[in-house]
């Protein structure tokens, strides 16, 4: 029997969904069941009627995918595939800012731990959170834990206060300005997608910046058929299955989020064999505020 087959078969055994984000590798993509950016996947977590989650993603993804469907398994098929960026802020941080601006909205990056989550009033992810920042009744908002993001946001709302704090996500961070400027002489009919993790530099090069689905999305309607691409390479698959008739250009340092290739069809089998790596949230009222970030942002975004 393939790998393939026996995902199929042990999925219907253990009534299991599997949830995949696009940087994971193309073999877990395809037999994934929904692929999509953050904002989506935590949707369909609620949405999905099965029993079990096996999710292919960073552990943040896990855990939120916990917090929102208590009475649900959520297995993950790396227990060590975690986000750097999703630690990258203190208790300590949230505390001042709340004790200098009277009318303070913690928003925390979905890319960020549950006991971050429990410190904020409400989550976004790169799809929503200018949509949902504007909305929000308060002047002054404190942005966790990516600073990159909080700046794109920032310029998208001037009418909000914001204070930033030190996170970055390595992969996105690391990108060079000198080699988006590179592919663009070399390719100079090409758009630039890039993701709002990048730096401010790197940005100002783009023609398009959003989420990873909002990067496929722009290319699968656009009239154009070369692309520069400034986002974890994994969104290749899904790039070149909608636009067979374009060409995908990426920074010469391929941007591989290591964690997200962690996830492997073996693992996957294991996990729903298994039940292993199950995800517990054990942490009573801080999960309760979790919680409640991650809701709160379900239905701002709505
Ligand atoms: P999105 O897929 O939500 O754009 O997020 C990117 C990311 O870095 C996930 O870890
Ligand atoms: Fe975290 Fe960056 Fe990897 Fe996304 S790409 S999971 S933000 S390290």
């Amino acid at each position: 029997m393939t790998k393939q087959l026996e995902i199929q078969k042990l999925k219907v055994e253990k009534d299991a969904v599997i949830l995949a984000h696009y940087y994971v590798r193309p073999e877990v993509q395809e037999i994934a069941d929904c692929i999509g950016d953050s904002y989506f996947l935590s949707r369909k977590a609620v949405e999905m009627p099965n029993r079990t989650i096996v999710f292919c993603g960073v552990s943040f993804m896990g855990e939120s995918a916990k917090l929102l469907n208590p009475d649900k398994t959520v297995l993950m098929p790396d227990a060590d595939a975690d986000c750097p960026m999703a630690h990258m802020v203190t208790e300590e941080t949230v505390k001042k800012a709340r004790q200098q601006y009277e009318d303070l909205a913690v928003v925390c990056y979905i890319n960020s731990t549950a006991e971050i989550k429990s410190w904020s009033d409400v989550s976004v992810t790169s799809a929503n959170a200018v949509r949902i920042v504007r909305n929000l009744p308060n002047k002054n908002i404190l942005f966790i834990p990516d600073r990159n993001l909080a700046h794109f946001v920032a310029r998208n709302v001037p009418e909000k206060n914001f204070i930033y704090n030190e996170g970055y996500c390595p992969i996105h961070e690391n990108m060079r300005e000198t080699e988006i400027r590179e592919l663009k002489e070399r390719h100079p009919e090409a758009k630039v997608l890039v993701h709002p993790e990048c730096t401010g530099k790197i940005l100002e090069l783009a023609d398009y910046v959003g989420s990873t689905s909002g990067i496929i999305d722009f290319a699968k309607d656009s009239a154009d058929k070369a692309f520069i691409i400034g986002t974890e390479s994994g969104v290749r698959y899904a790039l070149e299955q909608a636009r067979k008739d374009a060409v995908f250009y990426f920074p010469e340092t391929e941007p591989v989020c290591t964690d997200m290739k962690k996830i492997t069809l073996d693992k996957i089998i294991d996990v729903l064999k298994n039940g292993s790596h199950e995800v517990k949230m054990d942490n009573g009222h801080a999960d309760e505020a979790a919680k409640r970030t991650l809701t709160r942002m379900l239905e701002l975004a709505r």
